[in-house]
């Protein structure tokens, strides 16, 4: 079943389960299934949508996701529990394609402390889950976790188990980073040699990068044999991440004269779903990332500029254009038609409504007023802001006095509830002032955790996307916005987190009620 000898990898994301676990980088349904779409689109071989068990909403996640995803295998994760797997099946069911994804701990440290199990007990769970799996789908992946920090015997009497009992995917994490690329192949290798039915099985890596070698243990991992890799979109995840699927899919792809493996990712889509990520989580991309950073294809050294225009293959390995970045397109002017505006969007990859579609474009002929050039960047950050018809609390308009003589003043109007509501309020600064508005109109007890603000495009006149993050009883949200104008974009980030955190507030009433 592993065709080590074909060497095809397959790319299996799970930015949507452990990429989300990473505190503070929450998505909710809308957000997922928009990521769903920019993955599949990519040519990734297996989505990892969520982990039904966990709560309704990853339930829903999984549930939506497997309805409308065609060209992925759509995969859900479940502890090795019977309840677990049936939950995964259920949210799976819709899907054309569907994968139980089922772990158990088998190191020592996690057998002892973390499960109170004896080995034997835990190798019993192991037969049993995955015999369970089986009865929903003959797509069945096992994973044992702490896979690195576990004894090489019992790991191989586990794997032959578990692909006896029907795994067609074994899954080798390295739950805490540990590994180094030596060992890690190494422990790939020893599977292969040892394991007597391991070819009836496809050997996977999911590296976490706790001591920066998330991607080098992966590759590790292929080169002696692993078949699927296990990464997710910036490199998302708990503590230091996993490994980053960009890094993995352009090191093979560039050094293919040492790795001659290939994955069925169109690369060119890398930087929209980087950017997508990015902008869900708030958990914006180093400059100097890899492959997505900022200047991850920037010369600044007068010798570099010189050598690339002379020669790009001076100092680039590898193209922009091969990773999607292209230079920024200048879209249209003021003149720009409502035709024109929504072919645009189209081709953007947003089908709007007519009032969706009539207030994006007031909001167009407003910002090709003030900017001289609007670019793709500028028509996504207004669609995003834009696509929020059902929130609660809108943002209506925004007086601010700002400058060093004080003090910071900010009047503000929201719609709540389909009423306009005004009030006035200072604070240190005017984003302070702003946010004092804004709680006064719509008092709550959420933290603000981050206030972050990036510029869409470059110039003065480039719009400012914000993201707030609000933390409230142990859930946060991330809520985005966008203007030219750095406060009135933070107040509509506010508001959207505002309006995500009431969205949650509901759910987890539901789901106490359910309970
Ligand atoms: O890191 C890990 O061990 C995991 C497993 C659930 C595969 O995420
Ligand atoms: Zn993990």
């Amino acid at each position: 079943m592993t065709d080590t000898n074909t060497n095809r990898v397959l790319i299996f994301d799970t930015t949507m389960r452990d990429g989300e676990q990473s505190p503070g980088a929450s998505m909710n349904l809308e957000e997922k299934l928009r990521l769903a779409e920019v993955l599949e689109e990519m040519g990734v071989d297996v989505i990892e949508a969520g982990f039904p068990i966990a709560s309704n909403g990853d339930f829903e996640a999984v549930n939506e996701i497997a309805k409308v995803v065609k060209g992925s295998v759509v995969c859900g994760l479940a502890r090795a529990a019977l309840k677990d797997i049936d939950r995964a099946a259920e949210a799976l069911k819709p899907a054309e394609r569907m994968r139980i994804h089922t772990f158990l701990s088998t190191s020592p440290l996690h057998m002892k402390y973390k499960l109170q199990m004896e080995p034997e007990a835990v190798h019993d769970a192991v037969v049993d889950s995955v015999t369970h799996a089986r009865t929903f789908t003959d797509d069945v992946e096992w994973s044992p976790e702490d896979g690195t920090r576990t004894e090489h015997d019992f790991l191989c009497r586990c794997v032959e188990s578990a692909i006896k009992a029907g795994a067609t995917t074994i899954n080798i994490p390295d739950t805490v980073g540990y590994a180094i690329p030596e060992e890690f192949g190494a422990l790939i290798r020893m599977l292969f040699d040892r394991v007597p039915n391991i070819d009836k099985a496809r050997i996977s890596t999911h590296c976490h990068n706790d001591l920066g070698l998330a991607v080098a243990n992966s590759l590790a991992g292929v080169a002696n044999g692993a078949r699927q890799v296990e990464c997710t979109i910036n490199g998302l995840g708990e503590r230091a991440g996993n490994a980053a699927l960009e890094e993995i899919v352009m090191a093979l792809r560039t050094r293919n004269d040492l790795m001659p493996y290939g994955t069925g990712i169109d690369t060119e889509n890398i930087t929209k779903a980087s950017r997508l990520v990015a902008n869900i989580t708030g958990f914006t991309v180093q400059p100097n990332k890899a492959i997505v950073g900022a200047n991850a294809f920037a010369h600044e050294a007068g010798i570099h500029q010189d050598g690339v225009l002379k020669h790009a293959g001076t100092y680039e390995i590898m193209t922009p254009e091969s990773v999607g970045l292209n230079k920024s397109n200048l879209v249209m002017g003021k003149h720009s038609g409502r035709h024109a505006f929504r072919e645009k969007l189209r081709e953007l990859g947003f089908e709007l409504g007519d009032n969706a579609l009539n207030d994006a474009f007031r909001r167009f002929k407003d910002l090709a007023d003030k900017k001289k050039d609007v670019f793709d960047e500028d028509i996504v950050a207004l669609v995003d802001d834009e696509l929020r018809a059902d929130d609660r609390i809108k943002f209506v308009s925004l007086y601010v006095v700002a400058g060093s003589k004080g003090p910071q003043t900010a009047e503000l109007e929201l719609d709540i509830d389909g009423e306009v509501h005004a009030t006035k309020s200072t604070g240190d600064g005017p984003v302070d002032a702003t946010f004092n508005a804004i709680k006064e109109l719509v008092p709550h007890e959420a933290k603000l955790q981050l206030y972050q603000v990036h510029a869409v495009t470059e110039g003065t006149d480039a719009q400012a996307e914000v993201t707030v993050r609000l933390e409230e009883s142990g859930k946060t949200v991330n809520g985005q916005g966008a203007d030219t104008d750095t406060l009135v974009a933070s107040a509509r980030a506010y508001v959207n987190a505002l309006n995500k955190l009431m969205v949650k507030r509901e759910k987890t009433a539901l789901e106490a009620l359910s309970a």
